[in-house]
């Protein structure tokens, strides 16, 4: 599959309403987060299609991510946007920043267009509801986690009214790492729906959250995996599968780091 057939999601309150491409690919690994296997595992994502890829410093694959997309220019695999970004700026905002500080340097980057879109993770529709009461730019998405066994109804009702674009992370539940479970890959639901189709639950998953109307971050260093991932586009769930998906055990399945933070979550469900 070439990039062009990723479909692209328009992200409403971007400078120019810029696209994005709807999967991203997934650079948590906790195993295999060797800066070279990261690498070699974005040159691969590169040639088999992916075009946007989600990276913090907390998951130390930032270089590797940078490193990888220089290889690719040299490769001829992709084209340069001929942007040269300054060294001296960084952006550093966390949990224990004053919201407002953050959001509105944040906003500052985007007028001066050292950036073309800005966005937040892990809000709630509480803390989105504190943002919009300050914010003069909307964030064009909202990452947090959103998989068959945790639908996010509420939020992503929320983000629509407001044009903001969720995606989905541990779209697979984070199978085998530190922080997901096998929740979603072993469901007895996904796995009927799976053989059904002649797909994997993987597929599945991706697919549903597709025709949730949502963009995604999936992660695989697998050759065979991040192309099957990419396989969500020419076949299409039934009526029977959503109302099927719809009555799944919900859990949240990543607390991530956050587990520690009393009411990270504002109640919300
Ligand atoms: N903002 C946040 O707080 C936050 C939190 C968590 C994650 N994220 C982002 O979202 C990305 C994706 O989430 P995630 O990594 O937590 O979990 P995920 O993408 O749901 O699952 C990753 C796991 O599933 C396996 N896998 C991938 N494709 C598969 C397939 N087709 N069949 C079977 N197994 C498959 C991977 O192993 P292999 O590599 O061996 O294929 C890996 O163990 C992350 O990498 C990160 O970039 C953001």
């Amino acid at each position: 599959m070439s990039c062009s057939k990723i479909p692209q999601i328009v992200l409403k309150s971007s400078s120019n309403q810029s696209n994005m491409p709807l999967i991203a690919f997934g650079t948590a690994a906790v195993t295999n987060n060797d800066g070279e296997i990261t690498k070699a595992a974005v040159v691969e994502a590169i040639k088999s299609g992916y075009r946007h890829f989600d990276t913090a410093s907390i998951y130390g694959s930032e270089e590797a991510l940078g490193e990888a997309i220089q290889q690719a220019l040299q490769l001829g695999l992709i084209q340069s946007r001929e942007i040269t970004p300054d060294p001296e700026i960084r952006i550093f905002g966390s949990l224990f920043d004053p919201l407002a500080r953050v959001w509105i340097a944040m906003e500052e980057c985007q007028k001066l267009g050292l950036t073309k879109s800005i966005g937040v993770s892990n809000f709630t529709c509480k803390k989105l509801e504190d943002l919009l009461s300050f914010a003069t730019i909307l964030p064009s998405v909202n990452q947090v986690e959103m998989n068959p066994v945790w639908h996010q109804k509420k939020l992503k009702e929320y983000c629509e009214a407001k044009g903001i674009i969720i995606t989905a992370f541990s779209p697979l539940g984070a199978k085998g790492t530190m922080w997901g479970s096998n929740e979603v890959i072993d469901s007895e639901i996904l796995k009927q729906i799976a053989e059904e189709h002649g797909k994997t639950v993987a597929q599945v998953c991706l697919r549903w959250l597709y025709e949730q109307g949502v963009s995604m971050a999936v992660k695989s260093y697998n050759k065979d995996r991040m192309k099957q991932n990419l396989e969500i586009f020419d076949w299409s769930l039934t009526r029977d599968d959503h109302e099927k998906i719809d009555k799944i055990k919900q859990i949240r399945v990543n607390n991530g780091p956050f587990a520690f933070i009393p009411d990270i979550w504002d109640g919300e469900t």
